[in-house]
């Protein structure tokens, strides 16, 4: 028999694979696959109050992945509460929510509503590129990465795993910074800042000029942060960036990653992480690999 149950932070995890956040819709996705099937699925950033995002156009393809400037578009937590959650009462699967704010305050008071909630972990998102607000300030620099985590920390009753963002030149320091403060687990990377130019019309694609880089080009950075970040710190991290294959998420994991979360491929086939896990059951089978716990960390 294959063991391929994680336990993260306490909490048992059938199998690593999970949704990343802003890529997965649980009223839209229940239609095409057995949410009982993935390890967890992360939500959507979500805001004290409803935001509309930015202007369109805000997704456009690029060699490799795509752009995305949606701008943390999301139906605040109240809706939130009373409808993705409520949904998912009735799935076994554990529930990651990714939370948005502009002010420190804001990302306390929503954490604070979800002390309640059949919530497993917080996901703090400090690294959205696209908007001004969306935390990438409190991301980029080690002591505000301290500062907004020691603070959101005091209002939580679930563990906190904080997302870093990549577009810093040293990942270990923030990384460090985080883990100082008391977050519980770290999960990297958000996307990247990139642009593409419309040749025709010499303008930016995107309504916002850039956005995020998300998708398989993306991957060996994410990879090489993950590893970097494991030798680092002591709590554990959820990788992702550019996860397409069971084999990507194996890689995460002998980086370091005990979960892995599968993005920009949900919007492409909306069963990619079902099928994901079906790719590491088999490489298992393969390679003879009993407990997937072998794998987390294999490559250091
Ligand atoms: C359309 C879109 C929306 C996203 N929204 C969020 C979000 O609300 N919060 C967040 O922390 N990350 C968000 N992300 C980042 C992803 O969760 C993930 O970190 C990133 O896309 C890298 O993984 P991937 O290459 O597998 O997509 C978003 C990504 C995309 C493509």
């Amino acid at each position: 028999m294959l063991n391929t149950k994680v336990n993260f932070l306490d909490i048992d995890f059938k199998n690593p694979i999970i949704t990343a956040s802003g890529t997965y819709n649980t009223q839209a996705y229940k239609e095409f696959m057995d949410l009982n099937k993935l390890g967890g699925v992360t939500l959507k950033g979500v805001a004290k109050e409803p935001w509309l995002g930015n202007n369109t156009p805000r997704i456009a393809e690029v060699y490799g992945g795509m752009l995305n400037a949606v701008g943390l578009q999301n139906p605040g937590i109240d809706y939130l509460i009373q409808d993705e959650l409520e949904i998912l009462k009735a799935y076994d699967t554990k529930v990651i929510v990714n939370i948005a704010g502009k002010t420190i305050e804001d990302y306390c008071e929503v954490v604070e509503r979800l002390q309640t909630e059949r919530v497993d972990l917080l996901e703090l998102n400090i690294s959205c590129p696209n908007v001004k607000e969306g935390g990438v300030a409190f991301g980029t620099d080690p002591k505000s990465a301290f500062e907004i985590t020691k603070e959101v920390k005091k209002y939580c009753k679930q563990p906190l795993v904080v997302k870093l963002s990549p577009n810093v030149s040293n990942i270990k320091e923030i990384a460090s910074a985080v883990e100082d403060a008391g977050a519980d687990a770290l999960s990297l990377i958000n996307t990247l800042i990139g642009m593409k130019i419309d040749i025709h019309r010499k303008k930016p694609v995107l309504a916002n000029k850039i956005g995020g880089f998300s998708g398989p080009a993306i991957k060996p950075v994410a990879i090489r942060m993950v590893y970097q970040v494991y030798d680092e710190v002591s709590i554990p991290i959820i990788g992702m960036g550019g996860v397409m294959t069971g084999e990507d998420a194996i890689e995460f994991m002998m980086a370091g990653a005990s979960l892995v979360a599968v993005g920009t491929a949900n919007l492409l086939n909306p069963s990619a992480s079902v099928n994901i896990i079906e790719q590491i059951q088999a490489f298992m089978q393969k390679e003879g690999v009993k407990d997937i716990k072998e794998l987390i960390g294999a490559a250091h």
